[in-house]
């Protein structure tokens, strides 16, 4: 439990959000150092009878305070762009601790992420292995590959999200991995290093972490056999979270059950969560600018919108919403609509909320997947994020002005 109510006021970790949205500009985000600190040490407490490396997933919240706090926790890094790696950089991160993932890295991003010397290339393709290659040769270097399995899994979580089912781009059939690995060992520009695989995000049970990796296992023994010797094991994502309250596997038996397969193998266990790291660390709150009746329906229209949040619409994402000044009043069953002019503009439906015009609501559960994701559509600003330890509040990015929106157009206009 992230938030609670004191006096009937929410509280977010250690802080008042009614006196802090009272004297700042909403909506913005805010995030917990101390969860994210607490999220980190559950993973490594609990994987620390093994040699493991846990690479945060860059792309779930890459605002470069959070990637410093982790830098310093002695994270890694998993990165999906040459942008993220600089970040990474900028935020005091170790290169040589991280991965790139993804299946479209260009030339460019290759030659940057070659130079920095990082940990490994999640190759994606056999294109993409014959192009790193030649890549590296021609640039004096030896890239670190691993090449990421489709372990072809059906995993319980929204189809936009799954990333290791047979018809998803993501990874390299099990039939052909064999022969990729002995094509990889030939090339002399490329060092294998390890294996890896993703299955998809927002998994809440531990069984397709475990059919998928014990899929991978027998593809290790098979490498072994062709005397193709790996340094690691990269499992992928991380946990889901739970967004409505519902127990979901903890962080605790997720790495019991992983250890217990992949301790055997004597191999390094590198883990790539993001979500379960920084969701759950995160709010966004906002400030209802009109309450609306229609036949049908009770409207609260917010200061915050889809391009703020895009996970309710995108995905038919739940994510609770709680008054931060709570009354006694009726609570009305309401939709929370953004003002951005699309129907799909909504955080949530059918909720029960009492709240007036000029009140607050908070929106919990969105420090992964929630800024990253945000947009300047309906030229709107891209908003303030804060960072609260205990009850220090620091401002981590300075939302957008209009005048830094319309530049880069400015400078080009017909
Ligand atoms: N590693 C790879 C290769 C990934 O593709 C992802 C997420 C992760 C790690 C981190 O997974 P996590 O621990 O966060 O589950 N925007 C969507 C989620 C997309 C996830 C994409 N890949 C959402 O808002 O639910």
């Amino acid at each position: 439990m992230t938030v609670k109510y004191i006096n009937n006021i929410l509280f977010f970790d250690e802080v008042n959000v009614l006196d802090f949205a009272k004297t700042n500009q909403t909506p913005f985000y805010l995030y917990s150092q101390n969860l994210i600190t607490h999220n980190f040490m559950e993973y490594t407490q609990n994987l620390n009878t093994a040699n493991h490396l846990l690479c945060y997933s860059v792309k779930a919240n890459s605002n470069l305070s959070i990637l410093s706090i982790l830098s310093d926790l002695g994270s890694g890094f998993d990165i999906v762009s040459a942008g993220e790696l600089q970040r990474v950089i900028a935020a005091g991160g170790d290169p040589a601790k991280t991965v790139f993932s993804g299946v479209g890295k260009t030339e460019e991003e290759i030659k940057f992420a070659l130079s920095k010397n990082i940990l490994c290339f999640n190759i994606e393709s056999q294109e993409e292995l014959n192009t790193l290659n030649k890549i590296a040769l021609a640039e004096k270097k030896i890239a670190n590959v691993s090449v990421r399995v489709n372990p072809a899994i059906d995993v319980k979580t929204h189809p936009y999200i799954t990333t290791g089912m047979r018809d998803n781009k993501f990874g390299i059939d099990e039939s052909e991995i064999i022969n990729l690995y002995q094509e990889a060992n030939d090339h002399k520009g490329l060092n294998i290093r390890g294996i890896d695989f993703h299955i998809g995000s927002q998994i809440t049970s531990l069984e397709p972490f475990i059919d998928a990796l014990s899929k991978v296992i027998s593809i290790i023994k098979e490498l072994k056999s062709l005397k193709i010797e790996l340094e690691h094991i990269d499992i992928g994502g991380g946990l889901g979270i739970s967004y409505d309250k519902k127990p979901i596997v903890s962080k605790e038996d997720f790495s019991k059950e992983i250890l217990k397969l992949v301790e055997p193998l004597d191999l390094k266990l590198l883990i790539e969560p993001g979500r379960s790291i920084v969701g759950d660390a995160g709010i966004l709150v906002t400030k209802v600018i009109n309450t609306k009746k229609s036949p049908s329906k009770n409207f609260l229209i917010v200061d915050a919108g889809m391009n703020d949040l895009i996970r309710p619409p995108l995905y038919s994402a739940y994510h609770a919403i709680k008054e931060v000044s709570q009354t006694k009043n009726k609570k009305i069953l309401s939709d929370v609509v953004g003002p951005v002019c699309e129907t799909a503009d909504f955080l949530g439906k059918d909720r029960m909320l009492s709240v007036k015009q000029g009140d607050y609501l908070c929106v919990e559960n969105v420090g992964a997947y929630g800024f990253v994701l945000s947009s300047n559509y309906n030229t709107r600003p891209k908003i303030d994020e804060y960072l609260a330890k205990d009850t220090d509040i620091k401002k981590i990015r300075i939302r957008d002005t209009i005048e830094q929106i319309l530049e880069n157009e400015k400078k080009c206009l017909v």
